[in-house]
């Protein structure tokens, strides 16, 4: 595991039980390389001893912004590190980074940190659903850090549900991914297209479906990531656009998705349809609201095909391109896929199924297949949507490689 060997590293544990995890995620960063200081809450001292996590760190232990052997100097440790990893996050510490309170060290150096954040909630089910704690989620993200998503399962308070800590090894694998260097994506153009779009009916109606948008973004980050330069044509959501360095194009209707795609096209490296666009849109938009009149009893609308993206650019496919499409089925899925996958051009296309719980829309987590062009099929585990960008993008990269031979 080199990409860690000399990485400075921050371990901030707080006071949940998942906290013995933190024990094994500081050894398996010790023994991949990496240089490691572990912060604790004085709540996480209740749950694992600073003499454990000294040991496992070969590094002294700090659990206070001040003691009697005096001052601990939050600002050269929040500058001292590449990466900041802050697991077990209780609601409380997370409260508190989202609020930017720093009454421990660990909130302090966080503060001071200008690494990369990476923060794996622990808590139970409806602390993690309650909207406050949702809302902190959303303002850290906002902020740039990285969210490891809760895992689903068996819970300390014997409910089961959302709230477990991601496994270390996930978290050390998320910060190899991180810490990459070279990437045949670098200085390549990426074309990627995400989210739904909006056909309107009326000026305050439209049709739409469920997408989120959370692929493509995390796409859009980890292609950045690796150097890419990243042109994203964004459907409407709420989600934040991509914490990284990218080109984004907002637009609402099929139409709009297709014209930015198609002038982007030309000049990509790689293309990757994430979009769910809209199969149909309204004939019309009406230019009033249409209001509830007897007359309008059962009302029909009559529809008409949007264009195919993918279909019309992958007409269009130079050589040496890359074309990676989406598809989402309830039935007859590989079939389904694999005759788009040819249809449409596609290098490779990523089967997302939606018979799994945690993957699909709105989740953070996505469940995977990739359906190659020579007929092959690997199946992804349910992961966090920026560890299955990390597979897709992987995957475009041997499609590149193999492309220049
Ligand atoms: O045919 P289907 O909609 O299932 O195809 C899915 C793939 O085609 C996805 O990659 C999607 O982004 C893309 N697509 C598109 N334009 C459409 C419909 C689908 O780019 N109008």
């Amino acid at each position: 595991m080199p990409r860690l060997k000399g990485k400075k590293i921050i371990i901030g544990i707080s006071g949940s039980i998942a906290a013995y995890k933190a024990a094994m995620l500081t050894r398996l960063f010790v023994k991949a390389g990496a240089e490691v200081r572990v912060l604790m809450t004085p709540a996480a001292t209740a749950f694992i001893t600073p003499l454990t996590l000294s040991t496992l760190s070969r590094n002294a232990v700090l659990t206070e912004v001040s003691s009697e052997s005096g001052w601990n100097n939050h600002v050269e440790l929040g500058l001292w590190a590449d990466a900041m990893v802050i697991a077990p996050a209780t609601a409380n510490t997370l409260a508190k980074l989202a609020m930017g309170l720093c009454d421990t060290i660990l909130t302090a150096v966080y503060l001071s940190a200008r690494c990369p954040v990476f923060i794996a909630p622990a808590m139970d089910v409806d602390m993690w659903r309650h909207p406050a704690t949702q809302e902190n989620v959303r303002r850290l993200q906002a902020f740039g850090n990285r969210l490891i998503p809760v895992g689903v399962g068996e819970l300390a308070s014997g409910l089961s549900g959302e709230g477990r800590m991601a496994e270390p090894e996930e978290i050390v694998q998320l910060l190899e991914t991180f810490f990459d260097p070279g990437s045949e994506l670098a200085k390549k153009t990426v074309l990627i297209t995400a989210g739904p779009t909006h056909e309107p009916i009326d000026p305050v109606r439209f049709i739409g479906n469920r997408s989120s948008g959370k692929m493509g973004i995390a796409l859009a980050e980890e292609a950045a990531r690796r150097g890419a330069r990243v042109t994203l044509i964004l459907g409407p959501t709420h989600q934040n656009p991509p914490a990284t360095a990218c080109d984004v194009i907002r637009v609402e209707t099929a139409q709009q998705m297709h014209d930015a795609a198609l002038s982007h096209f030309p000049t990509c490296d790689v293309a990757i349809f994430a979009a769910a666009v809209a199969d149909f849109r309204p004939v019309a938009a009406a230019a009033n609201k249409i209001k509830k009149q007897a007359e309008n009893k059962g009302i029909t609308l009559e529809l008409t095909e949007t264009p195919d993206i993918a279909a019309a650019l992958g007409a269009q496919k130079r050589a040496g391109q890359i074309l990676v499409g989406f598809a989402l089925e309830t039935q007859d899925e590989t079939k389904n896929a694999f005759s788009k996958l040819q249809r449409k051009r596609f290098d490779f296309i990523v089967l997302n199924s939606l018979n799994n719980p945690g993957a699909g829309f709105q989740h953070d987590t996505n469940k995977i297949s990739i359906l190659r062009q020579d007929n092959s099929v690997q199946d992804f585990e349910l992961k966090p949507k920026y560890s299955v960008a990390v597979d897709i993008l992987d995957e475009v990269e041997t499609a590149l490689k193999r492309s220049v031979k």
